[in-house]
């Protein structure tokens, strides 16, 4: 039978998504100087379930607020905020989509305006731009059992505001994935040196969220099918994660790519084969569905509804992951649904400067989640230098601004 955009999807653990298409995690940087949730969130959220997503997905909160990776991100500890938390959750699915909660530790991925001493597996600093990212300390084993304790604490917390599940980052570049590295993973104890110890933080982490949520609760994870970095965790050793995975009984699996030094979750370094057939991590996908049953959810580079349907078709993923498109057309998914439209021809974002462009194509979009945050609209025509200079004012003013503790 063949599977189509429309189709309801049951989950492992029992949750019903009423159609094939997710709004995937973009980080709002929407808190407010406390790190708290606010009402700029639940109007952004109200507008993606008008928009008709299947499944919505928060951008990272974070679980430990010593730890951001940004200096307005929602910090989710204990339940001090719990109100507002459950009028976030109510609004990103009042249409009858579904809403999870994707929860991080972004470990060294820390920029130093925000945290001079970032913790990690290993103490070896993110390499990107001068100064941007300070050498972290190496964390201690009893600081890695807290962590894995928080995640479980504040999927616990998500749950009792209304979310129907999280998912745990364990993509990107965050801890997680620097737990996976064998570049960023220098450990000789438990937690670091085989591919079985590296993968050891990860498992426990989805462990204790299960705990605190029970077996009716979606538990999700992103996993890098690669970090796209010589000596980086390979697709091989990301396949046996994906099998122990299975073991856990997780309800889906995301897949993506890339780390802060090699973006190929935006497209970056990906082959122009690879880009114009949209999926950039579709090759991999095929190689996981004929190892495990896990639900897969491809995200990164779908534009056009003929691709995302043929993704769904031959049966290889289960679920479309939208991310860019949906900052700007924020009611694409019921477009797609009611007419096969198809999403404005992806477009890069830069001021020319490289050292500046990855930060502008990433600002571009969360600058389009704030507008519609404050009840505006998107505005396509943004301008690239526009974008720099208000984002770098923002993150400056933010980071002064936030209060600690
Ligand atoms: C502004 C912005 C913020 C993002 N924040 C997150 C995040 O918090 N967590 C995450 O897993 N991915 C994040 N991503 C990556 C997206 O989820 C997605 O993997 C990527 O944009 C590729 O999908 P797309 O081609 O549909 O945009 C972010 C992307 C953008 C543009």
């Amino acid at each position: 039978m063949i599977t189509t955009l429309h189709d309801n999807l049951i989950l492992p653990c029992g949750v019903k998504l009423p159609n094939r298409l997710a709004k995937a995690a973009m980080s709002e940087q929407l808190s407010d100087y406390h790190n708290r949730p606010t009402t700029e969130l639940v109007r952004l959220y109200q507008r993606w379930a008008d928009g008709g997503v299947g499944l919505n997905i928060t951008g990272n909160v974070m679980v430990d607020r010593r730890a951001l990776g940004e200096p307005c991100n929602v910090v989710v500890e204990d339940e001090r905020d719990l109100d507002k938390l459950s009028e976030w959750a109510k609004a990103g699915k009042s249409r009858g989509g579904k809403f999870i909660m994707q929860i991080n530790h972004p470990g060294r991925q820390s920029p130093t305006f925000v945290s001079s001493e970032p913790v990690a597996p290993s103490a070896i600093a993110v390499n990107v731009g001068v100064g941007m990212f300070a050498r972290p300390r190496a964390l201690t084993e009893k600081e890695i059992l807290e962590i894995i304790e928080r995640f479980g604490q504040t999927a616990k917390v998500a749950l009792k505001a209304g979310f129907d599940g999280v998912q745990i980052h364990s993509a990107h570049g965050y801890l997680s994935n620097q737990f996976l590295s064998p570049l960023t993973n220098l450990r000789t104890d438990d937690w670091g040196g085989s591919a079985e110890n590296r993968r050891r933080f990860l498992l426990e982490v989805v462990r204790s969220a299960r705990k605190a949520m029970g077996k009716k609760a979606i538990l999700s994870v992103k996993l890098n099918s690669e970090d796209f970095q010589k000596g980086g965790f390979s697709q091989e050793e990301s396949m046996a994660v994906v099998q122990e995975l299975e073991k856990e009984q997780i309800d889906l699996l995301e897949i993506s790519g890339g780390t802060y030094e090699a973006s190929a979750m935006i497209g970056d370094g990906q082959k122009e084969s690879t880009k114009k057939r949209e999926a950039y991590f579709l090759e991999y996908a095929e190689k996981v569905r004929k190892q495990v049953k896990i639900p897969l959810m491809l995200t990164g580079g779908f534009r056009t509804a003929e691709a995302m349907k043929s993704a769904l078709a031959d049966g290889t993923v289960d679920l479309i992951g939208l991310a860019r498109p949906l900052a700007v057309e924020p009611d694409l998914p019921a477009r797609i649904l009611a007419s096969n439209a198809d999403a404005q021809p992806a477009a890069r974002h830069g001021v020319g400067i490289k050292m500046f462009d990855g930060f502008v194509e990433l600002m571009w979009y969360a600058q389009q989640l704030h507008r519609m945050g404050a009840g505006k609209d998107p505005d396509p025509n943004r301008s690239a230098w526009l974008t720099l200079l208000s984002g770098l004012w923002h993150d400056g003013i933010s980071s002064f601004r936030l209060k600690r503790g």
